[in-house]
């Protein structure tokens, strides 16, 4: 009787460990996604975390000096806000456990085709166009020295003259990770709204490798929207009950 409860205990948890969402396989992930507490930074992540909390440790300062082994400031300081930017995508490609659905087919710690909003590339490429920088693609153009380091090959430059505009920016930085989604509604803004519409997201990323008809994707698109006004409609509510108490 005892081994048959045993049994069924790690049936159950085999089960629900099962359903976690799976991460990217890169150097910091966990294998799935868990909750995590303390964590510093990237804590929209926190209830379902692909990264450990103490990854959060060396993001949860301002200025960012290094990540891992790559150095923020090699060009000086990154200006608050273009940081504040930086550290979204780092904690998404890091921590989020949507992450994986866009996962590299050749390469799993690595991401393709991520769509995202062009209102969120605008207001990123916005924030850092003062801001310098040497490098055009992040993962690819630095010189890498013997510990692993990253240093500029190519001398310092306004962001605003390293990338033309938002889209120019979100589709070379990170190389092919990200892509402007032509849908202002079925995209990821890397904030709390993106869990909430990943039905309609993924939907859309998947059928468009099929032949979907331009009919089937306007009434995603409609139903993406009639989902944005009722979390908006929710949060009010919510706001509201909160000024009551
Ligand atoms: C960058 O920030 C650090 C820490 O606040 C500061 O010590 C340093 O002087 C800054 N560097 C520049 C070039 O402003
Ligand atoms: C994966 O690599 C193969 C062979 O190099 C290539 O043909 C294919 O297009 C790649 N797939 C993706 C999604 O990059
Ligand atoms: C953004 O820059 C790219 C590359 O230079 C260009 O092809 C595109 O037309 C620009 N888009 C907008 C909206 O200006
Ligand atoms: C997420 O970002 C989008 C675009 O910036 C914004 O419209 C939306 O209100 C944000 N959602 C939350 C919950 O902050």
């Amino acid at each position: 009787m005892l081994k048959f409860s045993v049994f069924l205990l790690f049936a159950i948890l085999a089960v629900s460990a099962s359903k976690r969402p799976r991460c990217l396989k890169g150097p910091t992930h966990k294998s799935r996604a868990t909750p995590e507490t303390d964590m510093l930074e990237c804590t929209l992540y926190e209830k379902s975390s692909c990264c450990h909390a103490h990854f959060t440790k060396e993001l949860a300062q301002s200025p960012v000096i290094k990540v891992q082994n790559t150095y923020w400031n090699r060009c000086g300081n990154l200006s608050e806000s273009c940081e504040s930017y930086m550290k979204k995508m780092e904690c998404f490609y890091r921590c989020s456990p949507l992450a994986a659905h866009w996962a590299d087919d050749n390469y799993s710690a690595g991401l393709d085709s991520v769509p995202i909003c062009q209102k969120f590339c605008d207001g990123w490429y916005e924030a850092c166009k003062n801001d310098f920088t040497c490098v055009n693609n992040w993962l690819t153009d630095w010189e890498i020295d013997e510990k692993g380091e990253n240093h500029c090959k190519n001398e310092c430059i306004p962001y605003s003259q390293m990338y033309s505009n938002g889209t120019d920016m979100c589709e070379t930085m990170w190389g092919k990770s990200l892509k402007v989604s032509k849908s202002t509604c079925r995209c990821l803004n890397l904030n709390e709204t993106d869990a909430s519409l990943l039905k309609y997201i993924v939907q859309d990323s998947s059928s468009s490798s099929s032949s979907s008809s331009s009919s089937s994707s306007s009434s995603e698109e409609r139903a993406c929207h009639k989902k944005v006004i009722k979390l908006e409609q929710l949060k009010e509510a919510e706001e509201e009950g909160l000024e009551k108490e």
